[in-house]
This record gives C-alpha cells, sequence and structure tokens, in this order.
C-alpha cells in the first residue's frame, strides 16, 4: 500500500511505532523497522552518548530507515541533531514542536522532519516552517495528551495542512488505517499496541497490567507532572492524586536527582530544559520539578517492573488489546485486514 507517508521515508507499509520513552529502544525499533513499519526511537530518556550508541545498535540489526524521537526544548537538542545527522538517521521526530532553525537544519542535511501535534495551529505553525509531514495525536493516545478526540482533530488537521498527515491515539488494527486513510491521511502511528508485543522490553508483569485493563481503567491525570497525562489508573495515581504539595514536591527532587544522573544531565542544564517547558506554558516552578519527575516515574514500570512504584502510560486502546503479537506479525495483521476491509468497502458499493 503506497501513501504519501511510505514515499516520503521509504517504509513498506503506512505504519509508525512511536518513540516511547524507555520502551521505544533499539529491539523495538529494529523489529518495527524490519517488519516494514517506520521505528522510531525514543531518546530524551537516554544520555547524548546512549543514543549514538542506540542508533548504530539499529543500524546493525536493520538496513531499513528509522527514526529518532527528541525534545525540541532541551539544551543538549543540537548534540543529538548532530547524531541524527552524522549516523545517516533517516527521521527527526519531536515530542514539541521544533524551532525553524532546527527544522531548517535537519532538511539541509537530508533528514526527514515530523514533529508530533496535539492541534491544528501547531500543525499549521510547523509545516509553515518547513516540516515534512505531521503526526497528529488525539486525546486517546497514551503519554502526554490533548483534549480533542482522534475522529475531530484528524479532520481539522488534514483540511488546515497540505503535508502528509499521520493519524495517531486510539489505532490498533487494520479497521483504523482504513478509516485514517478516509480521513485523508497518510498513515497511523501507534504507541501503546508497539509497547504491547513481545519485541517490546517492557517486563512481562507490566505487559499483563495493560492486557488486563479495560477501556475505563485508563485516566487522564495532572498529578504526575502537572501536564494532562494519559496512564492507567493505579494505586499511585490515586495516591498522587490525593498526595498534599509538599509531600509530592519532595518526592518529586528526590526523582529528579535519580533522573539527573541516568541522564547524564548536570544540575544547571536541568533548569535549562525546566525554563524552556515553563515558557509560555504557564507552568509554576512545583510543576516544573515535577515534569522532570515523570522520566523516572516511567522508568520504574518499563525498565523495573515496578507496576506498583511506576507510572504505566497508556491510549485508551489498552482496554481493547489482548495479545502479544510480535511486531512483524502485528504489521502484516494490520495490513492484512486493511487490505480486506478495502475490498469488502468496494463490494458494498457495486
Ligand atoms: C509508555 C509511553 C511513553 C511515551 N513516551 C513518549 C515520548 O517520550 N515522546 C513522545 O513524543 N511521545 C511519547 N508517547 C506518546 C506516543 O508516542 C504516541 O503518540 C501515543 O502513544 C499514540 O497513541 P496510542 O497509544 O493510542 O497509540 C508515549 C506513549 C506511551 C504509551
Amino acid at each position: 500500500m503506497e501513501t504519501a507517508l511510505t514515499k516520503l521515508v521509504g517504509v513498506r507499509h503506512p505504519i509508525v511505532q512511536t518513540g516511547m520513552g524507555w520502551v521505544a529502544g533499539p529491539r523495538l525499533v529494529s523489529a518495527s523497522a524490519n517488519a516494514g513499519a517506520l521505528g522510531i526511537l525514543a531518546s530524551a530518556t537516554m544520555t547524548v552518548e546512549g543514543l549514538r550508541g542506540a542508533v548504530r545498535e539499529v543500524k546493525s540489526r536493520t538496513d531499513a530507515p528509522f527514526g529518532v524521537n527528541l525534545r525540541a526544548d532541551a539544551g543538549d537538542a543540537h548534540e543529538r541533531v548532530r547524531i541524527i545527522i552524522d549516523e545517516g538517521v533517516k527521521v527527526a521526530s519531536f515530542a514539541l514542536a521544533p524551532s525553524r532553525e532546527l527544522i531548517a537544519e535537519l532538511k539541509d542535511a537530508g533528514v526527514v522532519v515530523i514533529p508530533s501535534v496535539g492541534a491544528r495551529r501547531h500543525a499549521e505553525k510547523v509545516a509553515a516552517w518547513g516540516a515534512d509531514a505531521v503526526i497528529v495525536q488525539g486525546g486517546e493516545g497514551g503519554g502526554h495528551t490533548g483534549e480533542v478526540a482522534t475522529t475531530v482533530l484528524l479532520p481539522q488537521v488534514v483540511d488546515a495542512v497540505e503535508i502528509p498527515v499521520v493519524a495517531a491515539g486510539g489505532f490498533f488494527d487494520g479497521r483504523g488505517l482504513v478509516a485514517a486513510l478516509a480521513y485523508g491521511a497518510a498513515g497511523i502511528a501507534m504507541g501503546t499496541r508497539f509497547l504491547l508485543t513481545s519485541d517490546s522490553t517492557v517486563p512481562d508483569a507490566v505487559k499483563a497490567e495493560y492486557l488486563a485493563a479495560t477501556v475505563k481503567d485508563v485516566t487522564v491525570t495532572r498529578a504526575v507532572d502537572g501536564l494532562p497525562h494519559r496512564m492507567l489508573r493505579t494505586d499511585l495515581v490515586n495516591s498522587l492524586e490525593g498526595a498534599g504539595r509538599t509531600r509530592s514536591l519532595a518526592r518529586a527532587v528526590r526523582r529528579a536527582a535519580g533522573f539527573r544522573k541516568l541522564s547524564g544531565l548536570t544540575w544547571p542544564g536541568m533548569i535549562r530544559d525546566g525554563l524552556a517547558l515553563k515558557h509560555g506554558k504557564n507552568l509554576s516552578w512545583s510543576q516544573v520539578l515535577l515534569a522532570a519527575n515523570t522520566p523516572m516515574l516511567l522508568r520504574a514500570s518499563m525498565v523495573e517492573g515496578r507496576t506498583d512504584l511506576g507510572v504505566m502510560a497508556s491510549g485508551q486502546v489498552a482496554g481493547v488489546i489482548d495479545d502479544l503479537p510480535s511486531c512483524a506479525e502485528l504489521v502484516e495483521r494490520v495490513m492484512a485486514d486493511a487490505e480486506r476491509v478495502l475490498q469488502e468497502l468496494a463490494v458494498a458499493k457495486h
């Protein structure tokens, strides 16, 4: 199936495995790439050197194109962009809108720039700045998320920009792919569905929590970092929501210190990142501190398997997923279902 996305990045299928902190590492990304999807490595939770090593590991496991997700507002974003360019990574993906200069630098070097956006005006802005495509995430999607559902946001963005639009938030099967194409999208991007594969390195106990979740067990809370964040509702989330400000701040400082060590950031670097995060977002300093806390809470579950201590970011779609296929099986299944649905629609028309 050829679309504007497959042509733009040179993948076999119009499917993206998104960058998820601590989840989208070399194993998942190379498995997605070998399955014919666009795998995206999550780099915000890696040190700069860790990113270089991870990129090389993906390259050693696949010849297919892949991408790297980074935070445009990180103090070391330029060093990360240099790695992407030097290592010949095909796609740069951004959680927040990158600057015009960063887009130009990447494009001059031949890298395809695909920011993720959660609102029409952000899509319009990055399109005007030269982004090659956008991933648009509706409110049902996992991780930091907006309020507008994919079914409303997607047509809005498709109508607003000329560049290819990739639909994210709530996708898990071939029907979804066909629906996204019908809205005018060039493909789908999936986070939670790829987290729940046998190729994902997330510990089994954590995967089991996702598989057991119903749609109602997935919630949006601001209690973790002050921003709307979609995740499984657990005792930890309940206790964060119930905790007073002082207690959550004290915990946040401890965790931020731990993340500083793991990410290779210095305190001035973290403060710079905090300021960038605060800029234009109307966040208080305590919220900035809590934001630095999020990577540690994600790590506790996604790496250490602590379902009791960690945050399990998740799309609503976890409530309808009940198996752990390999990436190859998943992509094959989505494409076969999509082809069948398209045929059925064509038959129904005649
Ligand atoms: C565990 C988890 C971690 C995530 N981490 C990131 C991240 O580091 N950067 C980013 O741009 N998006 C992140 N996201 C959002 C996903 O990239 C993607 O947009 C979202 O999962 C799509 O919705 P879906 O889960 O319904 O497929 C994360 C999502 C999950 C579930």
